[in-house]
């Protein structure tokens, strides 16, 4: 349908985590006006569950280059160093102002933050609140900052599902769909000088992810309809240790912090046997990919469904201050860490690649912008070090917001003359079917998961071409799948879906977090590069 209202901003946000929070509350200094759109709530996204902390130079010894080294270690030969320079040397400070705002770490007696290790850190480096419940800090902090300025609009339960440009091609707003009441009820646009994408994740592609139900894709959905580049797709974390729920388990899983490790607990095996002693000299501190790969082998050597994270050790008080959140949902699961090893399996956890920006957070869609977990700047490659993603959504919500002020201070940041009403109603969409999300996952579990081979990706992308197929035939046949939140997420994650198996299907090495059974080497010569993908035409 064609928008049935239209509003108008300066900078319109889409994503509430703490990217687009930071944006929003930076452009307002310079005096911008900010609308921030959210699918759910505001606080409903993937950052307030973040539990290990956020990753920064802060401890005595430690340094940014120091920081740098152990990223680019992690991104196995495909970070962008000038991205990563950016996000360790800017780290500290962007964590000081995020201090600044309101968010309380967790700090020892004599007030000094407290840091903890993860995966691939070398150092005591990761700053924690609440023990294990970071995250949840971080977006209170945030969410009580927007809602405290009146220059920021808020609307949630807000789809988004089209950027609007200009003759020129530069973002001048967006279409949505907002399931609420009043004038702002159903498809609706807001025109703005410039959009920014901070919409997070794409975790619910598959059928077991720590990622929450509304990690869709809608970001990389929506730059992808609108001719931007995405880049690195095929890099998708999973994450080692996330709380094992049975064979059959769905949805949204329970994670399991790295810090528990970088506390000292042990993975074993069901004999008991620490298998990551001896595979790395940071044993059961490698790298995620490295411990993901370690697990997974181990269970199909022992032909077993998962392995343990042994931290009995840390007896209950330690448990109960450090690991609250961990304990809370290991016992509400039955399982008490106390007295019992955790069965722990690995799950789809972060997308490494993303909307290919520049080093402000630019696409290559003039006007559009993108951050957080949507975006790829270049500072992960081809596998993220742990507690880097909160520090690279605020970092680069910063420099976005810097580019904007600058934009703005010389009067280049102006009105765009867009055609709202020709927008959505010129160009149908072939929307599937909410039951296909399920499908979807299936596919891309059993196809592009942790291990992958050019015969289980071909299995994936045919299934997802007959799932195309049908949603075309229905609109041909003038009985389209209803528009709304179910279809347009079913839509949107098989266009992301398509795209990362694809990408996935071309890279034919093992690098980072992307495994291929069939090539399980690093291939240095071919594949030291980039695969990018950009859509001309809507719904390619
Ligand atoms: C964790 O706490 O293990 C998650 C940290 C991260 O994903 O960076």
């Amino acid at each position: 349908p064609a928008p049935g209202w239209t509003t108008t901003t300066d900078v319109v946000v889409v994503g509430s985590g703490v990217a687009g929070l930071t944006v929003a509350l930076n452009v307002r200094q310079a005096g911008l006006r900010a609308t921030v759109v959210t699918k759910a709530m505001l606080d409903d996204g993937s950052t307030r569950w973040a539990q290990g902390g956020i990753a920064a130079a802060l401890g005595e010894g430690d340094t940014p280059e120091q920081h740098l080294d152990d990223t680019l270690v992690a991104g196995a030969g495909l970070c962008d160093e000038d991205a990563v320079r950016a996000l360790v040397t800017e780290g500290p400070d962007a964590v000081r102002r995020l201090i600044a705002v309101g968010a309380a770490f967790d700090r020892d007696e004599d007030g000094e933050i407290l840091l903890t290790r993860e995966g691939g850190h070398h150092r005591r480096r990761i700053a924690h609140a609440g023990g294990d419940a970071t995250g949840a800090e971080i977006s209170r902090a945030l969410v009580a900052a927007v809602r405290s300025d009146p220059g920021v609009e808020l609307i949630e339960h807000a789809l988004v599902l089209d950027l609007l440009t200009d003759a020129d091609g530069h973002a001048a707003g967006l279409t949505l769909h907002v399931m609420g009441e009043g004038q702002r009820d159903g498809v609706g646009a807001i025109r703005a000088r410039a959009v920014v994408l901070a919409t997070g994740g794409m975790g619910q592609v598959f059928s077991a992810t720590t990622n929450p139900a509304v990690s869709t894709g809608d970001g990389v959905a929506l730059a992808l309809r609108a001719g931007a580049e995405v880049t690195d797709l095929e890099f998708v974390q999973f994450h080692p240790t996330v709380l094992w729920l049975g064979p059959e388990a769905e949805g949204q899983q329970p994670l399991v912090s790295e810090a528990v490790r970088g506390e000292g607990a042990y993975l074993v095996d069901g004999d008991g046997v620490r298998f990551m002693v001896g595979q790395h000299e940071l044993n059961e501190l490698a790298p995620r990919d490295i411990v993901a790969k370690a697990i997974t082998r181990r269970m199909q050597e022992q032909g077993a469904e998962h392995m343990y994270l042994d931290g009995r050790h840390f007896g209950a008080a330690m448990w109960e201050t450090r690991f609250p959140t961990i304990l809370a949902s290991c016992r509400a699961h039955g399982i008490d860490p106390v007295t019992r090893p955790i069965p722990v399996a690995p799950a789809a956890h972060y997308a490494s690649g993303g909307i290919r920006t520049d080093l402000h957070g630019r696409t290559t869609v003039p006007g559009l912008y993108a951050c957080g977990e949507v975006a790829c700047t270049g500072v992960h490659g081809a596998n993220r070090l742990a507690s880097n993603s909160l520090l690279e959504g605020l970092v680069f919500a910063e420099r976005i917001a810097a580019d904007l002020t600058a934009r703005h201070a010389t009067g280049e940041l102006t009105e765009r003359a867009v055609d709202v009403a020709g927008a959505r109603a010129a160009q149908p969409v072939p929307l599937l079917a909410p039951e296909a999300r399920a499908e979807i996952q299936r596919l891309m579990t059993r196809g592009a998961g942790v291990i992958r081979s050019a015969a289980s990706m071909a299995a994936a992308e045919a299934g997802l071409a007959h799932l195309a197929e049908h949603a075309r035939a229905d609109l041909a046949d003038e009985k389209p799948a209803d528009p709304r939140v179910e279809t347009w997420e079913a839509t949107n994650l098989h266009l992301v879906a398509s795209a990362l198996v694809a990408a996935a299907a071309l890279r034919e090495e093992t690098r980072g977090c992307h495994w291929r059974e069939d090539f399980p080497d690093r291939d240095d010569a071919t594949w030291r590069r980039h695969l990018g993908l950009a859509l001309q035409e809507r719904g390619e």
